[in-house]
């Protein structure tokens, strides 16, 4: 028998599409939401996966990898208009969402509330990883665009000090993490992936890929420090700490 009264509302779970008429809100929050995958998120896969693994073969193959990268043309602009203009927009916008709590999950399950949480503060504190890398690897000391020889003594250096091979895997996880949940929060929010258990099948996929994401770094950091003892590179800003007894040079396995 048909009842009378209106059925009882069903609460929504799960992430909130981005809907169209919110105005500049709107065409600002798929810019922030495709930033994060073109060309930031894009950018981190070829710097995690292809050029900083390379380093795990040794430092000649590290420097013909930075080499062809410094000698791509037009390179400062690929840089500026490739990477660290979208990576300020991302990250000054992902900032502004954050302070206004806009919440991108609709019923706040607990799953999807730690999430949330994790998006936001993964997102903070590559901010600051990702200023202070490029600071020293890009704009101080030795110059790798000109030198790309002493490339894998730079990052060498770094990580030879605890305090900043602490900071690089913090780093490397946060950015990492950040990256593949936000794959998926990509698909939810633009409809590719819809229905859950389509959901929590890609959601797997994207924990399968920051565990990649976070093993080839953390094998090319292991490499950094541990093999291939390189010389020092001319005017590091780091103060080197490396055993005195290190074969420069070879392989220390
Ligand atoms: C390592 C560089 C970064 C990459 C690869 C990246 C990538 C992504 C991706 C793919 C998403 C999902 C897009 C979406 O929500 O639809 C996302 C979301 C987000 N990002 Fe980033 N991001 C990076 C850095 C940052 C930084 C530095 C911040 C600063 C706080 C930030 C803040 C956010 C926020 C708040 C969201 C969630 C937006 C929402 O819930 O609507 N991201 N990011």
């Amino acid at each position: 028998m048909a009842s009378a009264s209106s059925p009882a509302p069903v609460a929504a779970h799960g992430v909130a599409p981005l809907r169209a008429g919110q105005g500049y809100s709107f065409i600002l929050r798929r810019l922030h939401s495709l930033s994060g995958i073109v060309p930031v998120g894009a950018f981190l896969f070829e710097h995690i996966l292809i050029s900083n693994s390379t380093a795990i073969t040794g430092p000649d193959a590290y420097a013909r990898q930075v080499s062809f990268l410094a000698n791509l043309p037009l390179v400062f602009f690929l840089e500026l208009f490739g990477i660290w203009l979208p990576i300020l927009f991302h990250a000054l916008y992902g900032f502004y969402i954050w302070y206004r709590g806009d919440g991108n999950t609709v019923a706040y399950p607990w799953s999807g509330n730690w999430m949330y949480t994790a998006q936001r503060w993964t997102g903070g504190i590559a901010f600051f990883y990702i200023v202070w890398h490029t600071y020293t690897m890009r704009f101080t000391g030795n110059d790798l665009h000109d030198n790309p020889a002493g490339s894998f003594a730079k990052v060498q250096a770094e990580v030879h000090n605890p305090w900043l091979l602490a900071f690089y895997v913090v780093g490397l996880i946060c950015a990492s993490w950040h990256f593949a949940y936000g794959i998926w929060l990509f698909a939810a929010k633009w409809g590719i992936v819809s229905g859950d258990k389509a959901q929590q099948r890609l959601l797997r996929v994207c924990l399968g890929f920051f565990m990649l994401l976070a093993v080839v770094g953390l094998v090319s950091l292991y490499t950094f420090r541990e093999r291939f003892q390189e010389p020092p590179s001319p005017a590091t800003n780091i103060v080197d700490t490396r055993p005195a007894t290190a074969t420069n040079g070879r392989p220390v396995q």
